[in-house]
């Protein structure tokens, strides 16, 4: 009774918010109309149009664009990017509120690892498969980019790739829709904290809408050539999970896909999501991407663009000035419905309002907040524990790390040893010409005054220079243990970034060599904003800590990993190719009818004659100091079937059998033994991180359900299929030490 009592309650109670959200949304829908009902047309497509400022542009900017003022105070402009700072913003809020209708202008901006303290690259916080701690990580940068003035941010990129010579990889979550879903909804959540109406919430952007990720060959901004199956199945899901968390707005890509641009996909756009997703907010174009179409082919001129991308469900422009130039035209030509446009701007309209903007214009505009909001220490230290989670231990043979703090010297060798602004990699916002940001030999020197640290540069990351040898080896003979900082520049990831040899660069891997040669221990560190290819280094160097591009608290946080203060607890969310002629290469892969059973296995198999099978790394690798052991002792495993609303439970006890506290991350993947069409032979459906103390145990249990089997079949619609199914429970995809079969039945 009591029961049925709090579950009435319950009902009643969600009843109630969902009744309050639609009154509020019949509200703003109710202004929204009364403001459309006072504008021209030339005011509605105005609003349609956005323009960049004069910060930095991302991409070709249309030349002879006149007085951009002029123009917002004409009501020709719905929202700009790249103003930087309140009183650049107000700038351009004072020219909107001088035009006639006085329509606040929106202020967007690619917040894509922090704004003015940078976080580590999205990829390397993925590492973490820590959602809450992403999700802190895009509060801070909200918080700080909402004082400045911002209110929209050109993120998260929720990409799903597999390549990693495509130089956006560095953007996004990985290769995985699973963990890329809980990653691109925690971030929206970040982002737009407790909602829209706000002041220290910005609205977030779910892009590139769609499979831009698998640009052919990593080349960016190339076509897109993906089964509908394939692209439902793995690169929408990410983007559903962000629609499903609230996203306001969308942004569509520069490729095609399957012979259309995405700016012009009627079917992603309306079909997709406007339609079956029933998203509210609005969708803008990548930058150009509405004019670019006349290159792709597809539209003769800007006239013709316009019509195809506004058609599509494109509802803002993005510095093309398709729209501003050509669609009252295409109104008047008939060419475009009056009813498409309005369509359009009340998706923008109601965004303006849920922000207040229409309350209060300015109310992101205040020069105290913005004094006070930035650079905080509390949020200096979230960037330093987000950089702690982000590195991942790739090898730590003879347990050489941690070091030990009674080292009397030790030697930094590489390019990137004293690197300060490079760790913050690209895409960053460098908004304060005086940031000091510490390397890794500061924080090491600070952290560790009773220690010699000797540095030698040895060589630059992409030259054939061999001067800085001998001294490297020099200095490498005088110490205890060698630390080398070695990687890519910043700047060769990042958009239009890819590249067709993505090994460690110029003569760095033969230094670790020479180093090597010398019989010191060595400590390998790399910075890059993609997996790299370093074969040699993987076989002969004992340590290896990947450590991504970190951010403003790289240097710290590396510091801390190196002698023990952080465990590292980094998982890899993407997989390392042995070669560039290995991809795309990626742990949820097909069987095929010929597969191969291991790394030699290549008589008629699917393998290459010349390399083994495996990748260098795989999906969900990633070491500890310390070691876990699996116990299998479920003794709670009786079913082997799966009925209807069923849930098998599987247990484990998770023991801590090493020296140091320390972090797993418990992956739980599940194939489907036989289905049509097919599944592959493993994918991620759960995890746990499990903080265990050195000889603690604990039990993990994991809850199978009817949902976690789901997938698409021919006719995209999603299913289930009875049969066999296997889990496997491990600490990476190619480490699993739990399987249990089951079987699904009607
Ligand atoms: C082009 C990029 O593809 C997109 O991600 C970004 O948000 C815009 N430029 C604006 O800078």
């Amino acid at each position: 009774m009591k029961k049925l009592y709090h579950l009435c309650a319950a009902l009643a109670f969600s009843c109630l918010i969902i009744n309050v959200a639609s009154a509020q949304e019949d509200v703003i829908d109710k202004k929204v109309d009364s403001v459309m009902a006072k504008m021209t047309l030339a005011e509605k497509i105005g609003q349609m149009n956005q323009y960049n400022g004069d910060w930095e542009a991302t991409g070709p900017v249309t030349k002879d664009v006149g007085n951009k003022l002029d123009e917002i105070r004409q009501g020709r402009v719905g929202a700009v990017l790249n103003i930087m700072g309140t009183n650049h913003v107000k700038t351009f809020q004072d020219a909107a509120m001088q035009s006639r209708l006085k329509i606040p202008l929106l202020f967007g901006q690619d917040v894509i690892h922090g704004y003015r303290i940078t976080f580590p690259i999205p990829l390397a916080e993925a590492c973490s498969w820590d959602v809450d701690m992403i999700e802190k990580s895009e509060r801070v940068a909200a918080t700080e980019a909402s004082a400045s003035g911002i209110n929209w941010t050109f993120s998260p990129m929720v990409d799903i790739a597999r390549d990693p010579r495509w130089g956006r990889v560095m953007e996004g979550a990985g290769e995985d829709p699973y963990l890329g879903s809980l990653i691109a909804a925690a971030r929206v959540r970040g982002f737009q904290g407790r909602g829209l109406g706000n002041t220290d919430a910005v609205m977030a952007c779910a892009k590139h809408f769609a499979a831009y990720g698998a640009a052919i060959g990593g080349r960016d901004y190339n076509s897109v050539d993906m089964s509908l199956h394939t692209l439902w199945q793995y690169y929408l899901p990410p983007f559903k999970a962000a629609a499903d968390a609230g996203v306001a707005t969308f942004m569509n890509s520069f490729n095609d896909l399957n012979g259309t641009p995405a700016t012009a996909s009627i079917y992603l756009q309306r079909e997709v999501l406007k339609r079956d997703w029933n998203f509210k907010g609005f969708v803008v174009s990548d930058w150009g991407s509405i004019g670019e179409m006349i290159n792709h082919g597809y539209a003769k001129d800007n006239y013709e663009a316009a019509q195809q991308a506004v058609s599509a469900g494109n509802d803002m422009d993005m510095e093309s000035r398709s729209y501003i130039n050509n669609l009252e035209k295409l109104v008047k030509d008939q060419k475009v419905s009056f009813s498409l446009i309005d369509d359009a701007v009340a998706r923008i309209l109601r965004k303006k309002f849920e922000m207040g903007l229409f309350d209060d214009p300015y109310r992101f505009i205040n020069p105290q907040r913005e004094k006070s909001s930035l650079n905080l220490p509390a949020s200096q230290d979230v960037a330093r524990d987000m950089a702690h989670k982000s590195i991942v231990l790739l090898k730590n043979d003879k347990q050489l790390l941690p070091l030990s703090d009674n080292l009397k010297t030790v030697a930094l060798i590489g390019p990137l040893v004293k690197a300060k602004k490079e760790l913050k990699g690209f895409w960053s916002l460098d908004i304060d010409p005086n940031e000091n940001i510490p390397s890794v030999m500061d924080a090491l020197q600070k952290q560790h005054p009773q220690t010699q640290f000797l540095f030698s540069y040895g060589c630059n990351i992409d030259d054939q220079s061999k001067a800085g040898f001998a001294d490297a080896v020099a200095t490498a003979k005088k110490a205890g243990v060698v630390v080398m900082v070695m990687g890519e520049a910043p700047d060769m990831t990042g958009e239009a970034k890819s590249k067709s040899n993505i090994h460690l660069p110029g003569v760095q891997e033969e230094l670790i060599k020479e180093i090597v040669a010398t019989g010191k221990p060595v400590v390998v560190i790399m910075m890059a904003g993609r997996p790299m290819v370093f074969n040699w280094t993987a076989d002969n160097v004992p340590s290896i800590l990947y450590a991504w591009w970190l951010g403003s608290q790289g240097g710290n946080a590396i510091a801390d990993v190196l002698y023990g203060a952080y465990n590292p607890s980094g998982k890899l969310p993407i997989t390392f190719p042995r070669t560039e002629g290995q991809i795309p290469i990626y742990y949820n892969h097909l069987n095929t009818g010929r597969p191969a059973s291991g790394d030699k296995d290549v008589f008629y198999k699917s393998a290459y004659i010349d390399l083994p099978n495996s990748p260098q790394y795989a999906f969900g690798h990633g070491l500890s100091y310390t070691t876990f052991q699996y116990i299998d002792d479920d003794t709670y495993y009786t079913k082997t079937t799966l009925k209807d609303n069923d849930v098998l439970n599987i247990s484990f006890t998770l023991k801590n059998t090493g020296n140091y506290a320390g972090e797993e991350t418990v992956q739980l993947y599940i194939r489907d033994m036989v289905s049509q069409p097919l599944r592959p032979v493993k994918e991620l459906k759960d995890f746990k991180k499990v903080f265990l103390q050195p000889g603690e145990s604990r039990r993990v249990t994991f809850s199978v359900n009817r949902d976690m089997l789901m997938f698409y079949d021919d006719n995209l619609k999603l299913i289930t299929q009875p049969g066999d199914f296997q889990v496997m429970i491990g600490s990476a995809s190619d480490d699993i030490r739990i399987k249990r079969a089951f079987e699904l039945t009607n």
